[in-house]
């Protein structure tokens, strides 16, 4: 008598068709996942590409999902075991309503998933947090690397007004604190500065274009900021080996290389002379020096820097991100410019 084979594992990954969720979506259908994938708007255009990915016409569902409204998000976690939280918005421009942008959809989208996992039973929770949740303690001993322990603090970054690490920080201890709380099995990951390839052409994310400005230069100066940075394959290939071994309550730090920018603008131009290139940069106070040796220590393995530039660029040309336009200048996003803060 012929055996049936047990149905694929079943998960969900909210903000699919972004950099991170769509390369983790491809990652999962190519590993035998069966994938539900969160997006705003199933019928927008930007989200085609998902339907073209090896394993998606078998394995793919779209669910229209907004974090913040709770019965789409649960719809989206029915039968599913385990749930990858990757949506949250990344501004690249000095937000009007900070509130309303950041605060929101961050923490009571986080919580939403967190009531929605444990309503649909989901076992797993791993969450895309971001070394913005640990990188801005005034109190950390300057010269001390930054491993897991360390947090940013809450209220310094309420009075610099740095919006974003603040919603990610409260998002990812109320995770934590709900895990523990209520036993569902949370991990959190916080990842650098996030280049490599894009799967999508259109809706280019935040950290791209950090680096597509990097390339083409324009008419911002740039904060010549000490950053980790980490390949989008590589968060991908973090993220489900969090799935399978990390326990409960864990927290992870993921960056490979840690550097000036000016001293990646460097590399850059040695590996491309021809490019414009930003002309502007000013050095600023403000080192982020992180360890990842919790996640190498799990077996994590990232590729070369060089790999992740060259396929970066590749694809950014694909694209047509670096040729000249009679368009918009290219801008930088906010965060990265000199004065920080300026519009
Ligand atoms: N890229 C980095 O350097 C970096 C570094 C550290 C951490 N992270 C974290 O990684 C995650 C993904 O970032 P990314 O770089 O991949 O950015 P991205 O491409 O802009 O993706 C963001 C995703 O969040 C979705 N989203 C935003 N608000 C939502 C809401 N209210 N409801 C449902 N979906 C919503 C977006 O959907 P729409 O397409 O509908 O807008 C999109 O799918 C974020 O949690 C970010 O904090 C990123």
């Amino acid at each position: 008598m012929a055996t049936s084979s047990p149905p694929p594992p079943r998960v969900c990954v909210t903000g699919g068709n972004g950099f991170i969720g769509s390369w983790l979506v491809k990652l999962l259908l190519s590993r035998g996942y069966a994938v539900h994938a969160t997006v705003r708007d199933p019928r927008d255009p930007k989200n085609a590409f998902l339907a073209e990915l090896d394993g998606a016409p078998a394995n793919l569902r779209l669910f229209k999902a907004d974090m913040l409204d709770y019965e789409t998000v649960a719809a989206a976690f029915a039968g599913c075991e385990g749930v990858f939280h990757v949506a949250t918005p990344v501004p690249d421009q000095k937000m009007v309503d900070p509130q309303k942008e950041m605060m929101e959809p961050a923490v009571k989208g986080t919580m939403n998933v967190l009531k929605a996992c444990s309503a649909t039973k989901v076992h797993k929770l791993i969450v895309v947090s971001s070394i913005a949740t640990n990188c801005f303690n005034p109190d950390w001993p300057r010269d001390k690397i930054k491993d897991e322990s360390c947090w940013s603090d809450k209220e310094f970054c309420r009075q610099t007004e740095n919006w974003y690490s603040l919603a990610k920080t409260e998002a990812e201890e109320m995770a934590l604190e709900y895990g523990e709380k209520n036993g569902l099995h949370v991990v959190t990951f916080c990842p650098g500065l996030v280049f490599g390839p894009l799967l999508k052409h259109v809706a280019v994310n935040t950290s791209s274009k950090v680096l597509v400005y990097m390339i083409k230069g324009g008419p911002d100066t740039m904060n010549n900021k000490f950053f980790p940075i980490v390949d989008v394959r590589d968060i991908a290939d973090a993220l489900l080996l969090l799935y399978n071994k990390a326990g409960q309550s864990e927290r992870y730090i993921c960056s490979l290389d840690q550097m000036d920018l000016k001293d990646l603008l460097a590399i850059l131009k040695s590996m491309y002379p021809s490019y414009t290139y930003v002309d502007k940069m000013v050095d600023v106070d403000f080192s982020v020096g992180v360890t990842s040796e919790k996640l190498k220590n799990l077996g994590w393995k990232p590729r070369k820097l060089e790999e992740t530039l060259a396929d970066s660029i590749e694809s950014y040309e694909k694209a047509g991100l670096l040729g000249v336009s009679d368009d918009e200048p290219c801008r930088l996003p906010f965060i990265y410019r000199m004065p920080p803060i300026q519009e």
